[in-house]
């Protein structure tokens, strides 16, 4: 790995201006930031935001932050207090090698896994764990919700997946699944709807409900009116 690859990762249309990082676990496992923008400029998902909350998705707990330099990334301040996190800027990351994103599951066993999954969402405050699958044709690439000691520092199941699948380079997004165990109707807030519309504009959501049946809708449908400008695009 090297940090243009890794940045070149990043979802900039917006400010041409591509950030990465890595976090690394206290396993030893290296996990990949880079920066998701959103026409909605603060829906964007900061490299160090995605980076950690990957790391706690997957059961551990963030160690330290290799950087490229010493620009450091917006965020950085919050998740070094949080976790103490040892600040590395490291030049070379020739040997830094990250874990496989997507995962091949069964199509008929995407249920399964996503009731599976709800056990890896870290719901500190609201016990409300939420899972999702994104198809890509690589294989499924997961995600749950994670919260921090801040409400505001926390990423959606939804939000996790989309933001998974752009750091590790997983291309091409299909379709989503999503459950939540306690919700009456699984279903996506209104800011995993407006992040999902930029990445799965019209594709299919499959809504995975607590009674075991399942909803299948079109991300187009989702969000009718939505916010667009191309004023906005660099
Ligand atoms: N949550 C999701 O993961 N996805 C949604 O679409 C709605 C909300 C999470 C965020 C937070 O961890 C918990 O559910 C309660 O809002």
């Amino acid at each position: 790995m090297n940090w243009k690859i890794l940045e070149q990762r990043s979802y900039t249309p917006y400010s041409n201006t591509p950030k990465a990082c890595i976090v690394v676990g206290k396993s030893g496992n290296y996990y990949p930031g880079v920066r998701v923008e959103n026409i909605s400029f603060p829906l964007t998902i900061p490299a160090i935001q995605a980076a950690c909350c990957f790391c706690l998705a997957d059961g551990d707990t963030p160690e330290s932050v290799l950087l490229k330099d010493e620009t450091y990334p917006e965020q950085l301040d919050f998740w070094v207090k949080e976790f103490d996190l040892k600040k590395e800027v490291v030049s070379n990351i020739e040997n830094v090698q990250f874990g496989d994103a997507a995962i091949s599951i069964e199509p008929s066993l995407v249920k399964n896994k996503l009731i599976d999954l709800l056990k890896d969402a870290i719901t500190i405050h609201s016990d409300f764990p939420v899972s999702a699958l994104l198809m890509t044709p690589a294989g499924y690439v997961s995600g749950v919700n994670v919260e921090v000691s801040d409400w505001t520092f926390g990423l959606c199941a939804e939000r996790l997946a989309i933001a998974k699948t752009i750091s590790y380079g997983v291309e091409n997004l299909e379709s989503m699944s999503l459950h939540t165990l306690k919700g009456e109707f699984s279903s996506p807030c209104g800011a995993c709807r407006q992040v999902i519309h930029e990445h799965l504009p019209d594709n299919e959501i499959n809504f995975f409900h607590a009674d075991g049946t399942l909803s299948v809708h079109y991300t187009s449908d989702l969000l009718p009116l939505s916010f667009s400008s191309t004023s906005l695009t660099k």
